[in-house]
């Protein structure tokens, strides 16, 4: 399925290795990475962004043209040190972070800051498609509920604030479409991404007519859509002056970076389901149907892999809670020392349940299970004994008990859960592992290659190119489980003692929010 050509016959063209390219366009920064048929990684290369912009509280407004720059710099150290030729890099793919609104003009020009994913001003608009479609009607169209996160809200408020902007937009694209149109000159959207727009009939794998024309959004202003591993474009000359790939390559749709980096952990099938902690928090579960949650606190939307989908539950400030508290509260200066390493180390002096010490992470309101964009974290708890590192371990507590609320809505749903991988900077912390194993009370498994989305999209782009004849089978080759992390009996008993009292304190909170 979608071969751009069969590995054989291209082996003999090209003459060299073959080598498959991912790019994930992130918040914090873009990620390249070349891997092989066996799903080694032979190079990577990366380059930071400029930080999101925040100019009123709630809002986060990136510039997309600093992903481009930051794609081109991260493509081009992944090249750079594999010392491999252009012509070798068989495919490309992307991922990239979800829902953002990137609107260009007639001249493809950017208009405005792109509002992403975590923005939360649309809240006015999201009440407003409640009103219009009612309850229950847009999860029957779409498969979920009108949110502040998703696209469609965030251009109803450009609509309804910026009318100039409005009239000029003539294209819609996701974040790391805007990247590939930039190297391949084609619009194009994949359905795991596009799902998070709010205008995709997710279980039919195509925009929803009537979702558009209710909101009167011209279908022109939208792409193509395809299958993740679906070849949608090639190289430009441009592109391939700006990259230094070759002009003519083969690129992928590719996937939203939640679905992308499920397939870079191998959750392919129902049952497998992966926890991963970046700046968000997502726990993420491959189903063969649209699983629906009636009261829309998961998101429903179609996998990477053809004929698929997934739910998920999110925190929004997962690791950003930690990144919050290292930028705020800053960390004992210790030379050569990775400042999330000094801030484990300082946990693990307090004890499982950090004696009573509570951290809710709702620094940016919350989706998984409140729904609430005016949530607001709290630290609680807290006695004349409580230390720095009692804190540092509540946070990574209470990021793992707002991820186990995901996990108790599976278990309504009643989506299986047979494995468990742990993706992200929680997987890298052994602390944080142990934590998460405890607290969803579930062996955990990290695998050999925990190299987040731009892995899947390098997988997908390899899917593409004919290396492996589905993105199943490429995750059985090259996808390995290296540690297995069993929940620890007694401190299993405490968390999940202080999950219960974890439960209560949002619904107090509310009143005083
Ligand atoms: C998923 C989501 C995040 C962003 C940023 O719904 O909002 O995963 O894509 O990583």
């Amino acid at each position: 399925m979608f071969r751009a050509g069969g590995t054989h016959k291209r082996r003999a063209i090209l003459g060299g290795s073959i080598r498959y390219l991912g790019i994930d366009i992130g918040t914090g920064g873009t990620r390249a990475l070349l891997i092989d048929e066996m799903g080694k990684v032979v190079a990577s290369g990366s380059a930071q962004h400029q930080p999101f912009a925040s100019p009123r509280p709630g809002w986060a407004e990136q510039d997309p043209r600093d992903w481009w720059r930051a794609c081109r710099l991260a493509v081009g150290e992944a090249l750079d040190s594999s010392r491999l030729r252009a012509d070798e890099i068989a495919c490309v793919g992307f991922s990239g972070q979800m829902h953002g609104a990137v609107l260009l003009d007639a001249d493809a020009q950017v208009i405005r800051n792109a509002i992403i994913w975590c923005d939360q001003r649309s809240e006015g608009q999201s009440h407003a498609l409640a009103q219009m479609f009612g309850a229950g009607e847009l999860i029957r169209l779409t498969s979920n509920p009108p949110l502040p996160n998703f696209t469609l809200t965030k251009l109803l408020w450009v609509r309804d604030n910026e009318p100039e902007n409005w009239k000029r937009t003539a294209h819609i694209l996701l974040p790391k479409d805007y990247v590939r149109f930039r190297l391949t000159g084609e619009r194009a959207m994949d359905v795991s991404d596009a799902s998070g727009t709010l205008l995709l009939d997710v279980a039919g794998r195509r925009w929803s007519a009537e979702v558009l024309s209710r909101t009167a959004i011209d279908d022109r202003l939208l792409p193509a859509l395809y299958e993740s591993p679906q070849v949608c474009g090639r190289v430009s000359p441009a592109g391939a002056e700006a990259t230094g790939l070759r002009a003519g390559t083969p690129v992928v749709a590719g996937a939203g970076d939640q679905a992308a980096g499920a397939v870079g952990m191998g959750v392919a099938r129902a049952g497998a389901v992966s926890a991963t902690i970046g700046t968000s928090g997502v726990v993420f579960a491959a189903t063969d149907r649209p699983a629906l949650d009636p009261q829309g606190r998961l998101h429903t939307f179609c996998h990477a892999i053809p004929g698929r989908w997934h739910v998920m539950g999110v925190t929004q400030a997962a690791g950003l809670s930690l990144r919050w508290f290292r930028d705020r509260f800053g960390t004992p200066a210790k030379d050569g020392h990775d400042p999330y390493d000094c801030l484990a180390e300082e946990a693990s002096s307090a004890p499982a349940g950090s004696d009573g010490a509570f951290w809710v992470p709702y620094l940016m309101g919350e989706r998984t299970p409140h729904l609430d964009p005016n949530a607001r974290a709290a630290l609680l708890g807290l006695t004349i004994s409580h230390t720095r590192g009692h804190v540092i371990r509540a946070i990574l507590e209470g990021v793992a008990y707002s991820l186990k609320d995901t996990f108790m809505i599976f278990e309504e749903m009643r989506i299986p859960v047979t494995s468990v991988r742990l993706g992200g900077g929680g997987a890298r912390s052994a602390l944080w592992r142990q934590i998460q194993a405890d607290v969803y009370g579930h062996e955990v498994e990290i695998v050999a290659a925990e190299e987040g989305a731009a892995y899947g999209a390098a997988i997908l782009a390899g899917t593409g190119a004919g290396a492996w004849r589905s993105v199943e089978e490429a995750c059985d080759t090259v996808v390995r489980v290296a540690v297995r992390i069993a929940p620890d009996r007694e401190g299993f008993e405490v968390v999940q003692r202080a999950y219960g009292t974890y439960r209560k304190i949002y619904p107090a909170l509310q009143q005083i929010f």
